[in-house]
């Protein structure tokens, strides 16, 4: 059979993403009951990572360990991959070793060559267009906080990146209105925008978009990759801020995320992360669950 990979939220259904988020909230509730599971048990995770990364590192990680299998940590710096041994190549060797394979690099031609040369499956954990294990975590901890997300409108504030990308597939998936405030220059991918136009509306106002919504979310305004560019980004984006003034003409019932490391002062206010709407913590914590889950699905072809 086949390996199931992980690329884009569209490689699931939505009843699949939906049980799997609601298997997270499960996996989530045993552990804090302190409840041992080995389900992949003698089972290896290799993690490949060409960019920076705190929580998908962790979560993959302690994820692997929590359920009895393992995770080995790869970068450029010291595998063949940094020395120009072919995509296709690696792939075919390092799934012939392990049980899956999480990959967090710059183009998503990268995860896309390696899933069809890899006999495992292949997990995308960011790149420059796509950040789907991310939505994982938002979606499971929306749910767990307010129910299911089916119906709501969520505005998205700030760069059309690799997360807003996801959260647009996660608009078709969970059935929800996105509304995308951004400056001009810095929309989402056109073909994105196109194949969804009856799910996201585009705005350059951000008051307009967080009006009546019932999730706020943002991200940095300089991604991984776009270091050079930070000083022209905070002058495109400024005025582009989650803060309580935006807060206030959203939904009552409002939540604010952001998948974080977030930057206070440019895409939100220093009282955002603690503001009493902010659920960021609990958010960041849901990215071991979701992956858990994750792992689960994709390693043993069904949840638990
Ligand atoms: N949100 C997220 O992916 O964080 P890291 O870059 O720390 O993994
Ligand atoms: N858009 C950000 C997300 C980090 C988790 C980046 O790609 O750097």
């Amino acid at each position: 059979m086949a390996a199931r990979h992980f690329l884009t939220l569209n490689d699931m259904t939505t009843s699949e993403l939906e049980d799997l988020v609601d298997h997270a909230t499960h996996l989530r509730n045993e552990w804090r009951q302190g409840k041992v599971r080995d389900s992949l048990k003698n089972r290896v995770l290799a993690m490949i990572f060409e960019k920076s990364s705190t929580r998908t590192r962790v979560s993959f990680e302690a994820g692997m360990a929590q359920l009895g299998g393992s995770a080995m940590f790869l970068s450029p710096r010291d595998t063949q991959l940094g020395r120009g041994e072919p995509i296709e190549d690696s792939a075919i060797v390092i799934s012939s070793m392990v049980d899956a394979v999480m990959i967090r690099t710059f183009a998503h031609e990268t995860v896309e060559r390696f899933a069809a040369a890899s006999r495992v499956p292949v997990i995308n954990a960011l790149t420059d267009e796509f950040h789907p294990c991310q939505l994982l975590a938002d979606m499971q901890t929306y749910r767990e906080h307010r129910g299911s997300i089916r119906g709501a409108t969520v505005a998205w504030i700030g760069d059309g990146n690799n997360m807003c990308h996801s959260y647009i597939n996660a608009a078709a998936q969970f059935d929800f209105h996105l509304n995308v405030a951004c400056p001009e220059g810095y929309e989402p991918a056109k073909e994105l925008l196109e194949a969804h136009s009856d799910r996201v509306t585009l705005f350059r106002d951000p008051h307009e978009a967080a009006r009546q919504a019932q999730l706020l979310v943002t991200d940095v305004w300089a991604s991984m990759g776009q270091e050079d560019e930070q000083k022209a980004r905070e002058k495109a984006f400024r005025g582009y801020q989650i803060n309580p003034d935006l807060l206030a003409v959203a939904d009552k019932s409002a939540l604010f995320m952001h998948c974080l490391p977030a930057h206070r002062g440019e895409e939100i206010s220093g009282d955002m992360m603690d503001h009493p709407a902010s659920v960021v913590w609990h958010e960041a914590e849901n990215r071991l669950h979701a992956q858990k889950a994750l792992l689960e699905f994709l390693i043993l072809n069904r949840l638990g």
